[in-house]
């Protein structure tokens, strides 16, 4: 599958959570959670968890890490309990649970400017998510992320999304 392709399938994925999760703030949009994935595994929906460093531990599409599961309230799947042993995991690898995720983890910061804007240009966007989720929420002002390849995918990713949408969507 093409880039583009994958990011399509992921939008279209994250449109339907958009209707099942309609009430919630969409400050994270489609496209952005779409590069977000294609950023951290190319939306590989069957990437488990990984453990690439002696105290890193990441899973699902999203590779999200439990303390950024704790930060965005312990979302669940459906007939789990965040204290049961296993619900983690169960999420961040279920694609819409992670999704659900990346959402309450991004609303928490970007309601405060002065945190969201990892960047300093001014604006909490998409671009300011991507560092949030590759360094947290509390350390994203880290001008060295442009240099990693979770950035260097996302920016690649943002940038197709950005020109190729518009027109294949209206
Ligand atoms: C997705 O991740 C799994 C588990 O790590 C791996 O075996 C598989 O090759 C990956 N698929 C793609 C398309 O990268
Ligand atoms: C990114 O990497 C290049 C080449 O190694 C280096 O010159 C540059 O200072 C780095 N940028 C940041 C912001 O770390």
């Amino acid at each position: 599958m093409s880039l583009l392709q994958r990011v399509l399938v992921s939008v279209s994925a994250a449109f339907i959570l958009f209707v099942l999760y309609a009430n919630a703030d969409a400050e994270v949009d489609d496209k952005c959670l779409g590069c977000l994935c294609e950023a951290a595994t190319q939306c590989n929906t069957t990437a488990l968890c990984q453990k690439p460093t002696r105290n890193g531990y990441f899973c699902g599409p999203f590779q999200i890490s439990w303390a950024y599961w704790v930060d965005a309230g312990k979302p669940v799947i459906l007939h789990d309990r965040p204290e049961k042993k296993g619900a983690f995991e169960n999420c961040a690898n279920d694609k819409i649970c992670a999704a659900k995720v990346v959402r309450q983890y991004m609303k928490n910061f970007a309601k405060e400017p002065e945190k969201g804007d990892c960047n300093g240009d001014g604006k909490v966007d998409c671009i300011d998510f991507a560092y949030m989720h590759r360094l947290g929420g509390y350390s994203c002002k880290d001008p060295s992320m442009i240099n990693t390849t979770f950035y260097q995918r996302f920016h690649s990713c943002w940038q197709v999304v950005q020109a190729a949408l518009p027109k294949n969507l209206s």
